[in-house]
């Protein structure tokens, strides 16, 4: 089958109600905690996407079953030291930084040597950002010499508790260590610039001895060594990850009108609603509810007449972060100069974004001013792309396929997009779901 998308047509205005698939976060930190819980633990609308089932496919390498029925996913369970160790493990973690990062802090116990590789875009990803504070538990880790993966993690019986500064505002790395404190004899305490919050809303659901301080710019976390964690059912909400795409496909589109349901709106994830309402889109929050801690909603999104320009306040990067690049195509057609700063994390992704975002931008006849941690889009509301476009080589990132998608689909041209197979990655019905959108 052809691994490329041709869109050489602009969508028709629709109106439009859709479901897209389970939060990846979740879903990945849904599969850990039960991977540790003593008896079955239960999911639906699990997102059964590569990175979750290399989460799956991780913790079966340590003798934890799971079994995918009728829609629910089932964990066997065998307690909070459960996990069979032995020697010469290899788990894969494919394209997911977030499963590579966070499965390390569940195994700074292991009495053997665990090798963690990935594919190519995770072999060139940071992995000192967490293998540094881990270590300070006691665990020792080899790595490549380019700080990157195959790593090999060897644990120890005398774990420590630690004292961790989060300073870049990357849940995976507080997670991580979150992880390793569960562990550790004694209270780890962790003092994180804000970024999204699932693992402390399902360490307290769960009942796990952790605090949370909140502060203006930082939470201080404490976590202290866990005995026993209850079995997990979860009905996992939607991704607002991949609603954002259908959120600009909309807001780019005229007379459109979209309803998205049942998306996980937890504040720390909701940059995109909040930049794109500044910048002149109708996004509002239907059937508000809590469901375990998590804020859920029906997003629906009204197209606006114009598009405005925003100098974006750096505190809503975090909440916003696997969202820039689709926002940049509203910046693109919104009248006016935005500007988006402090954004050096948005290069450590699964490919360097940033970078490749004004790429983009450029390719489509918008001027851009790049620098290592910002850009400036020159907007034009006027913008209609006539060329010829072809995607190509961009790391099989599925955030730039799925832009991409939604790029030829608002602003017009002849596009060529490789690398389809990416949103098997995420969002392995985005497809389905825009043709649905054609009828
Ligand atoms: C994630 C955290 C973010 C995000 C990633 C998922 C998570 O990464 O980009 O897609 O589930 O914790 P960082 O924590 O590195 O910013």
């Amino acid at each position: 089958m052809s691994n490329k998308v041709i869109i050489n047509h602009k969508i028709s205005q629709f109106k439009k109600t859709i479901n897209v698939s389970g939060d990846k976060s979740i879903s990945i930190r849904w599969v850990l905690f039960s991977s540790l819980a003593s008896g079955v633990s239960k999911a639906k609308n699990l997102l059964m996407s590569e990175d979750v089932k290399a989460a799956l496919n991780a913790i079966k390498q340590f003798g934890i079953k799971s079994e995918f029925k009728n829609n629910i996913c089932k964990i066997f369970g065998k307690g909070i030291n459960g996990y069979k160790y032995k020697e010469k493990i290899v788990i894969d973690a494919k394209n997911s930084g977030t499963l590579g990062r966070l499965i390390l802090g569940l195994l700074i116990n292991s009495p053997y040597p665990v090798k963690l590789i990935g594919d190519k875009s995770l072999s060139k990803r940071d992995f000192t950002r967490v293998t540094k504070p881990l270590s300070k538990f006691g665990a020792t880790f080899q790595l490549n010499k380019n700080k990157t993966l195959p790593l090999k993690i060897i644990g120890s019986k005398n774990l420590v508790p630690i004292n961790y500064l989060e300073n870049k505002g990357s849940a995976q790395c507080k997670s991580s260590i979150i992880f390793g404190g569960i562990r550790a004899n004694g209270t780890t305490v962790i003092k994180a610039r804000k970024s999204r919050n699932h693992t402390e809303i399902l360490c307290k659901y769960l009942n796990l001895p952790i605090t949370v301080k909140t502060k203006k710019n930082f939470d201080q976390i404490k976590i202290k060594n866990v005995k026993k964690i209850k079995p997990l059912n979860y009905n996992i909400p939607s991704d607002i990850s991949s609603s954002a795409f259908f959120i600009v496909l909309t807001a780019l589109t005229k007379n459109s009108r979209i309803i998205i349901k049942n998306i996980n709106i937890n504040p720390s994830r909701i940059g995109i609603i909040i930049i794109l309402r500044k910048m002149g889109v109708k996004i509002t929050f239907k059937n508000q509810r809590i469901y375990k801690g998590e804020k859920i909603a029906d997003i629906k999104v009204k197209s606006p007449k114009n598009l405005k320009s925003i100098n974006c306040p750096s505190k809503l990067n975090s909440g916003a972060i696997d969202e820039f690049l689709v926002i940049f195509l509203v910046a693109a057609k919104a009248k006016g100069i935005s500007f988006f700063k402090n954004l050096d994390e948005l290069n450590q992704k699964e490919s360097p974004r940033l970078k490749l975002g004004s790429e983009i931008l450029n390719k489509i006849g918008i001027k851009t001013i790049l620098t290592k941690n910002s850009i400036k889009i020159f907007g034009n509301p006027n913008l209609k792309v006539t060329k010829k476009i072809v995607i190509k080589n961009y790391l099989k990132d599925h955030r730039i396929f799925m832009t991409s998608v939604i790029a030829a689909l608002s602003l017009g041209g002849n596009w060529t997009i490789h690398d389809k197979d990416s949103i098997n990655t995420s969002f392995p019905h985005f497809m389905k779901i825009i043709n649905n959108l054609k009828k």
